[in-house]
């Protein structure tokens, strides 16, 4: 944990935060692969060519092909001949000897070839084996997603999510290659939907990895930063002047609290002025929203962002009942702001 004093100012305030990683805790075999892809996609299961596995609602069920057919991921069906089919399914070591290449079924593995022969290998440290340079490296430094050759399995052009960052994307090209893209522009700071193979904006996300491109800036004091996705969120940004902090520890306030930028804390929601995701945490409900003078709230379901509506005759809305009322409401989240 960084010693500093802001973090002192933080950790001593009497809001209780609660800190959170980004886990990829995975439960059915392919979770991990589905969860990449949008609902109903149907993948051809990695090393085999005559198997698939239909994604629905995060959860993949294996699929075999009648006998003698085989899934062919561009047709999204079933059929008589599949292309490359020997390089999908057949011995990756065929007519190869002292050469090692890429295992299909995960990033990590591979297979030394020995007079054709495959003789399967793990890299250490849950490091990513590299085929073009035959060697494993650090998986910050891999292209690998999830498995190997992650486009062989899926049609050309499909898009799908980068799960250690929200507003990045991968997309697949004619050559079975991905390319990694971001809803982040100089203009714009979006996140990727991947049911609509989008940039949207972040409150309608449900996002568990907030982009940390651009949060930090250059300084030598350590800083908490809103993560401009989320009222609750923010990252700790370490002060590492003359370079910036590319990898800052994200953290979000408790339930019903806000960070504050300018006090650098977390504060109560009503008493925080910010304009990004309102709803984050707040389950379904009505929440105050920063424009219009109080008059304004913002309709949360399921912690998401639905509408914003105006209260009808000019009456202001009081977060603590939920409802507009003719009663003057000064909270500081919305008062005097437009
Ligand atoms: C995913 O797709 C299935 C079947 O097509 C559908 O029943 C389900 O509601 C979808 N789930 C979501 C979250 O859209
Ligand atoms: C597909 O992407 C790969 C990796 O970025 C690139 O080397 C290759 O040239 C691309 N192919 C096409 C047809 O764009």
């Amino acid at each position: 944990m960084p010693k500093s004093s802001l973090f002192g100012v933080l950790l001593g305030c009497i809001f209780l935060m609660t800190w959170q990683t980004s886990s990829a805790a995975s439960t059915g075999e392919y979770e991990e692969l589905c969860r990449l892809f949008k609902n109903g996609t149907q993948i051809r299961k990695p090393g085999t060519c005559d198997q698939y596995i239909k994604c629905v609602n995060g959860e993949g069920t294996v699929l075999t092909c009648t006998s003698g057919q085989s899934f062919s991921p561009s047709k999204n069906q079933c059929v008589d001949t599949l292309a490359n089919s020997n390089k999908y399914c057949g011995n990756r070591c065929e007519g190869k000897d002292g050469e090692w290449v890429a295992d299909p079924t995960e990033c990590h593995r591979y297979f030394y070839c020995l007079n054709g022969e495959p003789h399967p290998g793990i890299c250490p440290n849950s490091q990513h084996f590299n085929e073009a340079n035959q060697a494993c490296q650090h998986g910050v430094d891999s292209t690998c997603v999830d498995v190997n050759n992650i486009c062989e399995l899926v049609p050309s052009k499909t898009k799908f999510r980068n799960e250690n960052d929200c507003a990045k994307y991968y997309e697949c090209n004619s050559s079975e290659s991905h390319t990694a893209s971001t809803c982040i522009t100089t203009k714009k700071r979006q996140y990727f939907d991947v049911e609509s193979g989008s940039c949207v904006e972040p409150s309608t996300i449900e996002c568990s990895a907030h982009s940390k491109s651009g949060i930090c800036s250059k300084s030598t004091k350590a800083t908490f930063v809103s993560d401009k996705a989320t009222c609750r969120g923010y990252f700790y940004c370490q002060g590492l002047s003359p370079v910036i902090d590319l990898d800052p520890m994200w953290m979000q306030c408790k339930e019903g609290y806000f960070f504050d930028e300018d006090l650098q804390v977390c504060a109560p929601a009503a008493q925080v002025v910010c304009e990004y995701n309102r709803c984050e945490g707040r389950g379904t409900m009505l929440v105050a929203s920063s424009s219009n003078n109080c008059h304004n709230y913002i309709r949360c379901v399921d912690s998401k962002t639905v509408e914003e509506e105006t209260c009808h005759f000019d009456h202001f809305f009081d977060e603590t009942i939920e409802a507009c009322t003719p009663t003057i409401i000064y909270d500081k989240c919305c008062d005097d702001r437009d």
